[in-house]
């Protein structure tokens, strides 16, 4: 009996528990990287989420069950959502609109040519939120936008909502390509610029199992949340270029890099992350939000110099592996078969958007050398905007006959390449490792002319 009585009560905490989980009706606008992870994430959690997307291919191949990005595990947690159908796709705005109470914004804000991010897709949708109002709702934006962007987010809502009542939050993602979803579900932090109590309680609720994870929540105003994003890409960017500055100086002194990183990495104050040197920092993110904060600054009569600078220094870094190439060919490029290794801006990854390796090609191509490509994710994207290189189905294919190769991406794959069969298949044994993924020792063993980033 005593224990029917313990069965009962517990039943009725588990029931309790499941009717105070967050189960809200929440839109996701834009189904890029930000807008599918924190869609399928949120789900996960409990939700009903509509990811909506004006790209009606994009809609289609989420709608089939496939992902047009490549993302590890994003496949499966969709998937999984899918089928416990608290997760759908729809080109239909409107209606994600209307049958929500939460609204993401996560569309794209890319860089135009003037350095500025180009907020066409953020100005889109607050149009199609203001005009599809119709009650109180939530509006959260997680795309990473300049700063100020909230008030004129919630200034083009107020003006077409008719008076329709709502609350403006600003929750920047700090998630990294690659290791997305970790980072997601176990952030360092949230940040969350909120100005309103109901709001504070809502987004507490659709939370958490973060804050059930003691994850760090730092709520603040609007524009102070949109300033520690770009103060936080910024800051990690700076440290690629800082740590890529000081491996210049390592060749020139003979000392270590990797030893050196490491030993400024076991001061608690600095630590061991974004302390890896390589071709500089690339991606959708650092080279755009730099540009938007310092062009930001700009407007406002300030000089960012350290930003400035750690930009400079980023641009500096591509020419320093194309000098880098050249010593080790003699200077002799022109016509010379050069075996890429990695297109994407980083490993785990087929994003190529500001990715050094693109970069890198475009200037191998002006001095006249020929390429061979191989990546193993990123090629069909490479392909549309380097349609006349040798794209190769492998490692060992893109190394056939060439003179020398240059590893740009840390793929896992490079690392362990047998150098007895490269050695065999290459014309000139010259290797460039731009990322420091191979043991410099062991390759000049199998007789390559070597050279890596900072003598590690
Ligand atoms: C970044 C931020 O880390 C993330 O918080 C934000 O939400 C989006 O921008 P991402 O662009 O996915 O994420 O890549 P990240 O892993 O941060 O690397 C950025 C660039 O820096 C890459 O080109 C990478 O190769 C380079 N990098 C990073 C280094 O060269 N050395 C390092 O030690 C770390």
């Amino acid at each position: 009996m005593k224990h029917f009585f313990y069965v009962i009560l517990l039943l009725i905490i588990f029931i309790t528990n499941l009717n105070t989980l967050a189960q809200k009706n929440i839109a996701v606008l834009g189904t890029g990287y930000v807008g599918l992870i924190a869609g399928a994430c949120f789900a996960d959690f409990g939700n009903n989420v509509i990811c909506a997307d004006i790209i009606k291919e994009k809609i289609d191949t989420l709608n089939n069950g496939e992902i047009p990005i490549y993302e590890p595990g994003l496949k499966e947690l969709v998937n999984k959502c899918i089928k416990n159908n608290n997760l759908k796709f729809t080109i239909d705005l409107e209606y994600a609109i209307k049958n929500s109470e939460i609204i993401l914004i996560a569309v794209g804000t890319p860089m135009a040519d003037n350095g500025q991010a180009d907020l066409s897709a953020i100005k889109q949708v607050a149009e199609i939120i203001g005009k599809n109002l119709n009650n109180y709702k939530i509006i959260c934006t997680k795309s990473t936008v300049p700063i100020g962007t909230g008030k004129l987010i919630k200034e083009i809502i107020k003006n077409l909502s008719n008076n329709i009542n709502f609350d403006y939050l600003s929750n920047p993602e700090f998630l990294r390509e690659g290791s997305a979803l970790k980072d997601f579900l176990e952030p360092d932090r949230v940040i969350i610029g909120c100005e309103s109590i109901h709001a504070y309680n809502i987004i507490n609720e659709i939370y958490e199992p973060l804050i059930n994870k003691k994850i760090p929540f730092l709520f603040t105003d609007v524009v102070t949340a949109e300033t520690i994003k770009y103060a936080s890409n910024s800051f990690l960017a700076t440290k690629v270029s800082f740590i890529n500055e000081i491996a210049e100086l390592c060749e020139k002194i003979g000392a270590n890099i990797e030893l050196v990183a490491k030993g400024m990495g076991l001061d608690s104050r600095i630590g061991t992350k974004f302390l890896k040197p390589g071709p500089g920092f690339g991606g959708s993110c650092f080279p755009k939000d730099m540009q938007a904060l310092i062009f930001l600054a700009n407007n406002l009569g300030l000089n960012l110099k350290v930003l400035q600078a750690s930009v400079e220094a980023n641009e500096h870094q591509r020419e320093l592996i194309i000098n880098k190439l050249l010593n080790l060919l003699n200077y002799k490029i022109k016509n010379k078969k050069i075996g890429i290794l990695g297109l994407a801006f980083k490993a785990n990854t087929d994003d190529i958007r500001c990715s050094p390796s693109i970069d890198i090609i475009k200037k191998l191509l002006n001095l006249g050398a020929k390429i061979n490509a191989y990546d193993p994710v990123a090629m069909n994207n490479t392909r549309k905007v380097l349609p006349n290189i040798n794209y190769c189905q492998s490692a060992y294919e893109a190394i056939v006959n060439v003179d020398a190769i240059l590893i740009l991406t840390e793929w896992p794959e490079f690392m362990n390449l047998d150098l007895k069969i490269v050695g065999e298949l290459v014309s000139n044994k010259i290797i460039l490792d731009s990322r420091n993924i191979l043991d410099s020792n062991t390759t000049r063993k199998f007789g390559f002319k070597f050279d890596n980033i900072g003598n590690a």
